[in-house]
């Protein structure tokens, strides 16, 4: 039998971590024959409400959860755990500005670093969730040097199966025969869905969506807004937030990172960038990514038109900004 693999959730008494910790007892993230433990973190205000997680998670009775640590202590839920989803952070509330929001996450984001970097397991995989989701993972990466970069990584995973989603939708094709879209940049709404190199399998081979939609100004226009406002019309409709798609998405991303991607499929990913595509360095930015043997590599050499250059670059001034805001708040 599989050793069990450690998995940490922060946030986990929240909206998401209520989603995301079944499906990752359930072998939703890392296969249905990986027993895991769940390392589970929250502040001292939802300890009781993590506390009947704990319950539910034991009444549950999942074959695959061979252990439950539920605790307000962060050195406590960082020790030994295998990969890390970050989920935990101050919501933005009515009347706050975004410095404020930045720099409460900012110092949750840094304080956590130093937890992971020193009582994590070795090559512990990263993936922050808390918005500013890019940004979080950045200060991640500055305030815990000892972690290799390719081990933190921010969930744009989410956009990307809504942009799957939508051209799905629009084609009336099934939603598993639509890939290669990719999110660029900022999980926030001036990310850039592209679905330049997307296909889809038909009976006759796979073909372009471009050719398959044959409507330029959708493309161009209401289907990247969609993709990019989908967060707030969620909001709208359920007066919270997207838990259930957020979660799902947070084991897609970990599964193909930890099992691959298949041969022929990228998916996005948040990573550090390497100035790939003339995104500069330095920043956790959204690229198309293959997995394999447990590390991603961005995709290169995809063609990039003068509109998509322009909003490449959109996307990636508006995370230099936040990046320089991030570290206002920390001085
Ligand atoms: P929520 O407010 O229901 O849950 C957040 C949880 O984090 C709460 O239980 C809270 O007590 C906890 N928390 C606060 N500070 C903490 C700390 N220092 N350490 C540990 N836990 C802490 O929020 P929800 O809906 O679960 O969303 C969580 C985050 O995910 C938000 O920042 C949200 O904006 C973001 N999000 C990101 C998405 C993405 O695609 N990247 C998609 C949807 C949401």
């Amino acid at each position: 039998a599989k050793e069990p693999v450690r998995v940490l959730v922060t946030g986990a008494a929240g909206q998401i971590g209520y989603a995301l910790v079944p499906m990752i007892a359930r072998g939703v993230m890392l296969g249905p024959d990986q027993p895991v433990i769940l390392h589970m973190l929250d502040i001292p205000p939802a300890a009781e409400a993590l506390n009947g997680v704990k319950m539910e998670l034991i009444d549950a009775a999942f074959p695959l959860l061979k252990g439950v640590v539920a605790t307000t202590d962060v050195v406590e839920a960082c020790t030994g755990v295998n990969i890390a989803v970050m989920v935990g952070g101050f919501p933005r509330k009515e009347g706050m500005e975004r410095k404020d929001v930045m720099s409460k996450n900012v110092s949750i984001y840094k304080a956590q670093a130093s937890a992971l970097e020193k009582h994590a397991a070795a090559n512990c995989k990263v993936l922050v969730v808390a918005n500013p989701a890019n940004t979080n993972a950045l200060i991640l990466k500055e305030f815990a040097p000892s972690i290799p970069e390719k081990n933190i990584t921010c969930l744009t995973r989410l956009d990307h199966n809504r942009a799957l989603g939508q051209v799905s939708e629009r084609l009336n094709v099934q939603v598993s025969d639509v890939k290669n879209v990719i999110i660029w940049g900022n999980h926030s709404s001036s990310q850039y869905p592209d679905v330049n190199h997307a296909t889809v399998k038909t009976p006759s081979g796979e073909k372009p969506v471009r050719e398959l939609v044959k409507d330029d100004a959708w493309l161009n226009g209401e289907f990247i807004t969609t993709v990019q406002q989908r967060g707030a019309a969620i909001i709208k409709a359920r007066k919270l937030s997207s838990a259930l798609s957020a979660a799902s998405s947070a084991c897609d991303h970990i599964r193909d990172w930890v099992l691959g991607t298949p041969e022929g499929t990228w998916v996005s990913m948040g990573v550090y960038s390497d100035g790939s595509y003339n995104v500069p360095a330095g920043l956790i930015y959204s690229f198309p990514v293959n997995c394999r043997n447990g590390e991603w590599t961005i995709v290169q050499e995809l063609g990039i038109d003068a509109f998509s250059r322009k909003k490449l670059d959109a996307t990636a001034a508006e995370l230099s900004e936040e990046k320089a805001l991030a570290y206002s708040c920390l001085s």
